[in-house]
């Protein structure tokens, strides 16, 4: 499907293109003249121009060039009802893609031209598919996780992924929220439309504008052509607008209009064009917070997190690591090619003990690197960072010299409670020592009341 603007002051020619257009299933619509032509290509962008060349007020080929210049990528069909080779030469050397002749041919000469013009389009509509789909084998929206917060996530995603509801998903950094993203476009109808990202953090505010809703050829200086914005790039797939938090409050109205109205009104434009866009939204700050502290508007939140997703830190979901390590592992493995088969267990034990500040991307950064030091087969703890090696030490291994907890259970079994009743009358008779015998003050110094002293004392016999 193209998007078609027919240029004639003949009433019965703008009918019959139309009516035959329309037919074949392409966008159309009508200018009467070159001016109201000039009008439209101001606010809205086309694929093909068939237009007149002798009209009343502006020429055909006068509005070629202007076409040119505002929309250098669409292609322009000049149709004449008196031919004559001059107007035939102009044409092609002011830039008209294809030249036709009014009559019993015109439809003839036209619909090929418009049909290669649609399958063009549909050819690289279908090359972002396929990169699309190269992206999906080689693992990009692969979620790993077996761990009961993952599982809910992975069923919200299959419910919810098929409609068009919005969806905000929330987590630390590195959490995974972009791949939330991509898989929810992945399972839903739109998987064969674009999913395209944006960045509201990296764009100062005028400039998000316009990459988000288009420009007009001179709505600014630098702007030389008129420009599609990513709203209509994504029209009937996905737009995902990652750190959403770090848009700007006018920024937000903006947006928040575009949601109410589903129309986008390019910069410069005095139109609005409809678009049919998913829009899934991330941020890693705390929103509620932002909305408190007047730095983003209650409105949006509540049209933005119709479906909120939120990603749990991987410190809280543990059970996922080694099920992610493998899953890395095996990823480095193919592209260094080496053959490292495991994780030796110390070096696991560390793994799933450390608290990942930076999420899963820093554990896939951590086997990464493991994985380009590695000499043996295996592993070991010399693969691993420091600081995952000192967080363990200080945690989990105070006096045990870095040994792991399992050392401190011999191997016929321990008995706990004889253990700590042993430990209770030591230090039963200590505070007893250091206080010269007097009961109230050996209390005082295991910070206990007399009477639970009285209770140990008489359970041990003192
Ligand atoms: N559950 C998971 N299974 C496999 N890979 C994951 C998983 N979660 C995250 N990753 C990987 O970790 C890295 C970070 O994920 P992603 O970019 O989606 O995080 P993010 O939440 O968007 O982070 P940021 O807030 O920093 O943008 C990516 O390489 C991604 O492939
Ligand atoms: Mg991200």
């Amino acid at each position: 499907m193209a998007r078609l603007l027919i240029v004639d002051d003949e009433r019965s020619i703008c009918e019959l293109l139309e009516i035959t257009f329309r037919k074949e299933g392409h966008r159309v619509e009508v200018a009467s003249s070159g001016d109201a032509a000039k009008r439209k290509l101001e606010g809205q962008i086309y694929d093909i121009i068939i237009s007149d060349i002798r009209m009343p007020d502006i020429s055909g080929v006068d509005l070629l060039q202007y076409a040119k210049e505002v929309s250098p990528g669409c292609v322009f069909i000049l149709i004449t009802g008196v031919p004559t080779l001059g107007t035939a030469i102009d044409a092609v050397n002011f830039g008209a893609d294809r030249y036709a002749i009014k009559g019993d041919k015109l439809l003839d000469e036209l619909r090929p031209a418009v049909q290669q013009v649609s399958e063009s389009l549909k050819l690289k509509k279908e090359a972002g598919i396929l990169r699309r789909e190269i992206r999906r084998l080689t693992g990009l929206d692969h979620i790993i996780g077996s761990s009961d917060s993952m599982r809910a996530i992975f069923e919200l995603i299959q419910t919810i992924a098929p409609q068009s509801s919005r969806v905000l998903i929330t987590g630390e950094s590195g959490t995974g929220k972009e791949l939330v993203a991509r898989a929810i476009h992945e399972n839903s109808t739109r998987v064969k439309e674009p999913f395209i990202t944006v960045n509201c953090g990296a764009f100062p505010e005028t400039l998000l504008e316009s990459e988000l809703f288009g420009y007009m050829k001179g709505a600014f200086t630098g702007a030389n052509e008129n420009r599609e914005g990513l709203f209509q790039a994504a029209d009937g797939g996905t737009l995902f607008l990652d750190e959403i938090g770090n848009m700007s409050l006018t920024m937000q109205v903006k947006l928040y209009r575009v949601l109410q109205e589903g129309k986008v009104r390019p910069v410069g434009s005095t139109e609005e064009a409809d678009v049919d866009v998913r829009v899934i939204t991330a941020t890693n700050k705390d929103l509620a917070k932002e909305i408190a502290e007047g730095r983003f508007r209650e409105d949006l939140f509540y049209r933005l997190s119709v479906i909120p997703i939120h990603l749990p830190p991987l410190r809280e979901r543990r059970e996922d690591i080694p099920l992610l390590v493998r899953h890395f592992l095996e990823q480095f493995r193919n592209t260094t090619g080496k053959n490292i088969e495991g994780v030796e267990p110390k070096a696991m034990e560390r793994l799933e003990a450390y608290d990942w500040p930076g999420n899963v991307r820093e554990l896939e950064n951590t086997i990464e690197r493991a994985v380009a030091l590695e000499t043996s087969k295996r592993i070991s703890l010399e693969g691993l960072p420091e600081r995952i090696l000192l967080y363990y030490q200080n945690h989990f291994a105070e006096g045990n010299h870095g040994e792991s907890p399992a050392q401190l259970i011999p191997e016929g079994g321990v008995d706990l409670a004889g253990h700590i009743s042993e430990i209770e009358r030591a230090y039963l008779l200590g505070a007893l020592e250091c206080a010269g015998g007097i009961r109230t003050k050996a209390a005082q110094l295991l910070k206990m009341t007399y009477r639970s002293f009285r209770h140990y004392a008489k359970k041990h016999g003192i």
